[in-house]
């Protein structure tokens, strides 16, 4: 693509934002549907966020951003409208520049039932009992989707409970969930669990140990590790071992990248999903 003075501009803000693979996949999408628009990534310093982003509301051939790691809470505040989810989970990951305001989004959600949906169409949440371990930003986008898909039972499990107990606090204001049963890292799994997910960054490193034992005998029939960098951690291969299906991060992160790109430019991109795994 050769970039001309009419061609749309598009990003993802972050810092660090070395690592984001985010321009690859926008970019290649960009070129498969010939359109005359470029992703680029940028990076901004973590005490001139808002000051970047008024200034982006100038440039009249920006259309989209995405947010990501330190300022999803941040950008929040900056929009003039927000969606659903995005006020709920209390982060936004998609900012849409349009007639003049900023339009936030965040399709986390999106990406993590599209994964279940695509992956375990067999696996329904609903009615389910999951056990969620952790408490931070990645905890808040899951527990929002389990509470829209009506899951019976929350089991939250963090290494500082205050941080459970607020995460609670708060969703069961916004939602008027109340069934969650918070506690501190024990390595036990109460018998009724269907489904663990892993929120938390242990399992990113070699050495990191297991959070939690997954007993020979159990009815868990799924677990969900957001990590996907290994792409598989010990928690997976531990569940494999015991014949439960496994699923890493990796589709939840292409699918709220894909689901950012519809919402810009309305084309259907999910037929892409096996190309971009490929390449990314
Ligand atoms: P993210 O936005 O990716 O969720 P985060 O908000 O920093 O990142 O949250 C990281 C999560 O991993 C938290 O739940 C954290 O537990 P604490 O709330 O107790 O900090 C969890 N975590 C990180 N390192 C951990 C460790 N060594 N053992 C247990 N939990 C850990």
């Amino acid at each position: 693509m050769i970039v001309k003075g009419t061609t749309k501009i598009f990003g993802v803000v972050g810092n660090p934002i070395s690592h984001s693979f985010s321009p690859v996949l926008h970019n290649f999408l960009f070129k498969k549907l010939g359109l005359n628009s470029i992703y680029i990534p940028i990076e901004v310093n973590k005490d001139k966020f808002e000051t970047f982003i008024l200034g982006m509301k100038n440039i009249n051939n920006l259309v989209g951003l995405n947010i990501t790691v330190p300022f999803k809470n941040d950008a929040l505040k900056i929009c003039d409208k927000l969606s659903d989810e995005a006020e709920v989970i209390g982060s936004v990951n998609t900012l849409y520049f349009k007639n003049g305001g900023i339009f936030g989004d965040n399709t986390d959600c999106y990406g993590f039932l599209e994964s279940l949906k695509i992956n375990f169409p067999e696996i329904k949440l609903n009615g389910s009992t999951v056990l969620v371990l952790g408490a931070g930003g990645a905890a808040k986008a899951v527990l929002y989707s389990l509470i829209r898909e009506k899951v019976k039972k929350i089991f939250l499990i963090n290494r500082t409970v205050a941080k459970a107990e607020n995460l609670k606090e708060y969703f069961s204001y916004k939602t008027g969930f109340e069934n969650f049963v918070v506690s501190e890292l024990d390595e036990n799994i109460p018998a009724e669990v269907d489904i663990i997910i892993n929120t938390t960054s242990v399992g990113l490193k070699e050495e990191d140990e297991l959070l939690i034992r997954i007993p020979d005998v159990n009815n868990i029939k799924l677990v969900y590790d957001l990590i996907y960098n290994p792409d598989k951690t010990k928690l997976l291969s531990q569940a494999e071992a015991k014949n439960i299906n496994v699923i890493n991060g990796k589709d939840m992160l292409i699918l709220q990248a894909l689901k950012s790109f519809e919402i810009w430019t309305s084309e259907k991109v999910f037929i892409f999903l096996g190309d971009i795994k490929k390449i990314l």
